[in-house]
């Protein structure tokens, strides 16, 4: 278990120019001391992402934001106010503290306050902001236990934190409050019905834009095998095709499908939250069984299902 001993050298090799990983409640994060271009630079390196896509701080707690944001509309406080520490992330206008290393050169800045003990011990005791993407390769599937980053990363890091499995599942929701009218650039582990409920109005999707987030790339969260989307009614019929043209064939979804008793299935429940939780750890394991291809079953389109939606079409896209 995490010992006071473990924290405080988590701490300490932040301090140093040391990359971690961190456990938080929406996906484990590839850490460095977001005020340290060189180690920011070095998550970069090992994630193997483009330096022009920009990185979340993470912040101990709301007052740090105007440390970081020039601008801190209502909306936003309003925002953190019902949702930190948690799976949301708020885009505003940077201050200098936020560097082009972190921001990739755009004028704005991503926030957040992680709801997971050990991320947010971690925070307190540095008393700053942490850089952190998901600890996955450029990509990849994010990792949702110590043991995944272990497996995709464990030799690159200076220390991994062992938090548990992360509670949620998906990353966070982005909001982007930096201009104009509000608008959500990745949907995740905050349901947009949450979002619209405290800002009085209806928020847009608007995954595509000129902003890189990379977890709106067409292919992303990809595992090895190829993954074909289908509605609960549709999962036994692809099935059978796709066995038919000669594909191991696997199948991600609820116990209440029923498929031929030689279908392999990972279990991921119809239930939106209770599906975000499990997916990407469903998609490594059926992604090491060798299937050519994964049936993934959908949830419904309404609260976390959105982003399960949305992770499972963009580990569909083509590639
Ligand atoms: O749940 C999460 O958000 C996790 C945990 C570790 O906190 N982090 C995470 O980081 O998913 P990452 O780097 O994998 O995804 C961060 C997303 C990227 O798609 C990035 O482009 C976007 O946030 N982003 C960062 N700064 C931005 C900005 N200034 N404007 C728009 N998008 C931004
Ligand atoms: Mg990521």
């Amino acid at each position: 278990m995490l010992t006071p001993d473990l924290l405080d050298r988590a701490v300490e090799l932040l301090r140093r120019g040391g990359v971690i990983a961190l456990p938080t409640e929406t996906v484990y994060g590839l850490a460095a001391n977001a005020e340290d271009e060189l180690a920011v630079r070095r998550v970069f390196a090992i994630k193997g992402r483009p330096a022009t896509h920009p990185l979340i701080v993470h912040i101990p707690d709301e007052e740090y934001l105007p440390e970081w944001a020039r601008v801190v509309p209502d909306e936003a406080r309003a925002l953190a106010k019902a949702f930190w520490p948690g799976p949301l992330t708020l885009v505003l206008p940077r201050t200098s503290k936020a560097t082009d290393a972190v921001t990739g050169g755009q004028d704005t800045v991503a926030l957040r306050v992680p709801g997971h003990s050990v991320a947010m011990e971690v925070l307190e005791r540095l008393g700053g902001g942490v850089a952190a993407p998901s600890a996955n390769r450029f990509g990849r599937v994010s990792p949702t236990t110590a043991e995944h980053v272990q497996r995709d990363l464990g030799s690159e890091v200076d220390l991994v934190l062992d938090g548990g499995p992360s509670t949620v599942g998906v990353e966070s929701t982005i909001v982007d409050l930096s201009s104009g009218a509000p608008a959500i650039l990745r949907p995740g582990g905050l349901a947009t019905e949450d979002v619209e409920r405290v800002l009085g109005r209806t928020v847009p999707v608007r995954t595509s834009t000129t902003v890189r987030v990379s977890g709106s790339l067409a292919s992303h969260y990809a595992p090895r095998a190829g993954v074909v989307l289908a509605e609960p009614d549709e999962v036994v019929q692809r099935v059978e095709a796709l066995r038919a043209q000669g594909l191991r064939v696997g199948v991600l979804g609820p116990a209440s499908l029923s498929l031929p008793d030689d279908v392999q299935r990972f279990d991921v429940p119809g239930e939106p939250a209770q599906a975000a939780r499990v997916l990407y750890a469903r998609l490594r394991e059926a992604d090491e069984q060798g299937h050519d291809v994964l049936v993934a079953c959908l949830p419904a389109a309404s609260g976390l299902g959105i982003a399960v939606r949305d992770r499972l079409s963009r580990a569909a896209a083509p590639r």
